[in-house]
């Protein structure tokens, strides 16, 4: 099915529950022509929210003979209001303008099937329906909203105001499901299993008998893909794990063992550890660590490329959000990012791309790794930088430094994992500051560094809150730190949300 981004800031978020309910969902943008819509030949449409007012100068319209498509469809806030503008209702700025959690009482009505009549839900709009389209009846109502959800069963057209997709509609899953399996029909089969399945189908399609190239990187992108590519064409992919030696203690010989190991992928680990950290000497500012680091991959990487022979073929590990991040979808203009380059690869590579994530969000990401049997530590890893412990290390990138933030970290994963708070976080660090303080340890005083802890919450790193990691734990992991680690003497915690600070300190 699919959804109809009219610019809301919830589109992508539809299109994630819809899949939930294990049905494929698509974003398209609403300037998408009736014609184009219906040779995707949907089984069901979604109209998103969208901006303020129908009434505003250039508000996203769609074409009304969508309607007459004959495809079960839903309008959600904005989509709502536009579905009765067009289709003989009525639009108002009423003055009544609802943000937050309201009461909901439903009047019977096929979205409300097996649900209670009185639920709570989040609005969010200034505009409200005062009459449905011609034709609609209306099903729930809510103290401001006369009109809170519409249905037209002949047409099979549906409306609700208030946002069923966020969290804060305890029921918004269950009207969602109503609308895609009762209404539209749909039945559940977007499995795990079933995206493998199609997955290794069109890798098979798309390389022939052709050879194939996957860099992996510790996270659970590039493991998923390289999975997926490895049971498509078996033998035939050739995974390239750069060990930069800026990951966290354990995680490249989790790395090795597990695809040279366990699932016996034919695996280069090319031991570059040398390279980085002479790269990285002298080195303090932040942006130039990056770049020497992206530099160094690439040319490391093309040198095993080349050694490889002829490869056509690169897997590459873009995600669903990437794609619409960066308007591939045929993207509306309010969401385009530029486009960041996912697995650090260059550009100007004589590649051909496989992108078997390229229809998966995240979260989809972690269920088919877990049906491929990826061990739960990789799949719901905390996100990782790519230039690893280099920008958690302040100041210049020693082996005696790198080892010491090692070591701490480990402390605090462990007992992070221990405190059974590791999938609750975000992201869970230690930093290295660029000083040292003085302390007492024995009967001499020392000059060591500090370890900053880092914790976080966060939806999509794009604001974050500062962890309230209980204190017995923070105790626990500061007196292991400093018992255990000779050059540390002192532990500090990070109180800072983002805004105003970033996630990581360089
Ligand atoms: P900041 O520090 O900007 O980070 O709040 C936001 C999120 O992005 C991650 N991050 C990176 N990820 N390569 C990556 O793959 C990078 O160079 C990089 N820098 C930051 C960071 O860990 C956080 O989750």
């Amino acid at each position: 099915m699919l959804v109809v981004d009219l610019g809301g800031q919830y589109s992508q978020l539809i299109a994630r529950r819809v899949r939930e309910a294990r049905v494929y969902s698509e974003l398209v943008s609403y300037r998408s022509t009736v014609d184009e819509l219906r040779r995707r030949n949907p089984a069901a449409l979604i109209l998103s929210g969208g901006p303020a007012s129908v009434y505003e100068d250039g508000a996203p319209r769609v074409d009304p003979a969508l309607f007459d498509l004959g495809v079960p469809t839903l309008g959600i806030c904005y989509g709502a209001q536009l579905l009765a503008l067009e289709l003989g209702g009525r639009v108002d700025r009423t003055g009544a303008s609802e943000f937050g959690r309201t009461q909901l009482t439903a009047s019977g009505g096929e979205l409300f099937t097996g649900l209670a009549a009185e639920q709570t839900v989040w609005m969010s709009h200034r505009d409200t329906v005062v009459e449905p389209p011609t034709g609609a009846r209306i099903v729930a109502a809510s103290p401001s909203t006369p009109v809170a959800a519409f249905e037209d069963d002949r047409r099979r057209l549906y409306g609700v105001q208030f946002h069923p997709e966020v969290v804060h509609t305890p029921h918004g899953q269950d009207v969602l499901e109503n609308f895609l399996h009762e209404v539209a029909g749909i039945d559940a089969l977007w499995t795990p299993a079933a995206v493998i399945d199609e997955q290794v189908e069109r890798i098979r399609a798309q390389v022939g008998s052709e050879r194939v190239l996957c860099a992996l990187s510790g996270g659970v992108d590039s493991a998923v893909a390289a999975l997926l590519v490895h049971r498509a064409i078996g033998d035939r992919l050739t995974c390239v794990f750069v060990d930069h030696g800026l990951l966290r203690k354990g995680e490249a010989e989790q790395v090795v063992d597990m695809f040279g190991g366990h699932f016996h992928v034919p695996l280069v680990h090319v031991q570059a550890q040398e390279r980085f950290l002479a790269r990285l000497a002298g080195v303090v500012d932040p942006e130039e660590k990056r770049k020497r680091i992206g530099e160094e991959f690439i040319r490391v990487f093309e040198q095993e490329a080349r050694a490889l022979g002829d490869v056509r073929w690169l897997v590459q590990g873009t995600l669903y959000s990437d794609v619409i991040e960066s308007g591939g979808t045929d993207g509306v203009a309010e969401t385009i990012k530029s486009h960041h380059n996912v697995g650090g690869l260059p550009d100007d590579m004589e590649m051909e791309l496989v992108e078997p994530l390229r229809l998966l969000f995240k979260d989809e990401v972690r269920r088919v790794g877990e049906e491929l049997g990826l061990p739960e530590r990789m799949v719901w890893r905390q996100p990782f930088p790519g230039p690893g412990l280099a920008i958690r290390i302040i100041g210049e990138v020693t082996v005696e430094r790198l080892e010491a933030l090692r070591e701490a970290d480990a402390i605090l994963q462990e007992e992070v994992r221990r405190a059974g708070l590791y999938r609750e976080l975000w992201q869970s660090f230690c930093v290295l500051p660029a000083i040292r303080s003085v302390g007492v340890q024995g009967d001499s005083r020392t000059y060591g560094y500090p370890i900053a802890i880092r914790a976080v919450t966060s939806e999509d790193a794009m604001t974050a809150d500062w962890a309230r990691l209980p204190y017995d734990l923070v105790e626990l992991v500061a007196s292991r730190i400093v018992n255990e680690i000779p050059a540390v003497n002192r532990v500090v915690l990070d109180v800072t949300s983002k805004p105003p600070a970033t996630i990581e300190w360089e």
